[in-house]
């Protein structure tokens, strides 16, 4: 008798631990693009989003990004459990850019290209984590950060979503240029009256 008990309760252990096991270590591979993270309450049925407003937002640095350097991300709100956040150009699925300097119990994941994806490295409770971005150095235009928070295993919500994040100029290109050929002018005016 105790052992059958025994037996069950291991049974069922292990069934949540597979269940599980998407949520513990990160997203999943198959969770790139839907963004969902297929967590099953039991053998048949899923866990659905939340359809209330996400008591998570994603804040950005600012209303522009630089092409080719850092840009901050945090997921605001109560403490949460698992995440998958990306950048993509609005309406898209294609990850852009990607992630590093990843915060204690986070990872940066592989999403078609390495590291284009952030996600939890286990369960512990995360808050207010910041992410750090690194944009592309070639111009890619509109980007918007793109995350599912899940509090706990049942309890997510998907496509929270950050303000829309232009493509800035690139550092210092919109006087580099002028600059560039005013000395190039002075330089040949130099020469023309070396050459007198
Ligand atoms: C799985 O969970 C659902 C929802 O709680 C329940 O209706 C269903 O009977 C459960 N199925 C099994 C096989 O336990
Ligand atoms: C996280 O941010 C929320 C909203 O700004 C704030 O109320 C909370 O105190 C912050 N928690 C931590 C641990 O920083």
């Amino acid at each position: 008798m105790a052992v059958y008990k025994v037996a069950s309760c291991v049974c069922v252990f292990l069934a949540f631990l597979s269940a599980c096991d998407a949520f513990g270590t990160g997203a999943p591979a198959t969770a790139c693009m839907t963004m969902h993270p297929g967590h099953k309450i039991n053998a048949t049925t899923d866990v659905v989003p939340q359809t209330s407003a996400s008591p998570y937002s994603i804040v950005v640095e600012g209303s522009r990004y630089t092409p080719g350097s850092t840009f901050s991300v945090q997921i605001v709100g109560p403490v949460f459990r698992g995440f998958l956040l990306q950048a993509r150009r609005p309406g898209m699925t294609t990850p852009i850019g990607t992630f590093s300097n990843a915060p204690t119990n986070t990872k940066t994941t592989m999403c078609t290209t390495a590291d284009s994806s952030m996600t939890h490295d286990n369960p512990s409770v995360k808050q207010n984590i910041t992410l750090t971005w690194n944009a592309p150095s070639a111009g890619i235009g509109t980007v918007q950060f793109v995350a599912t928070v899940a509090e706990m295993k049942v309890t997510y919500w998907m496509n929270v979503m950050s303000a829309e994040v232009a493509e800035g100029p690139a550092s210092g290109a919109s006087f580099a240029k002028p600059t560039f050929y005013l000395i190039m002018v002075l330089c040949l005016l130099q020469a023309a009256f070396l050459l007198k």
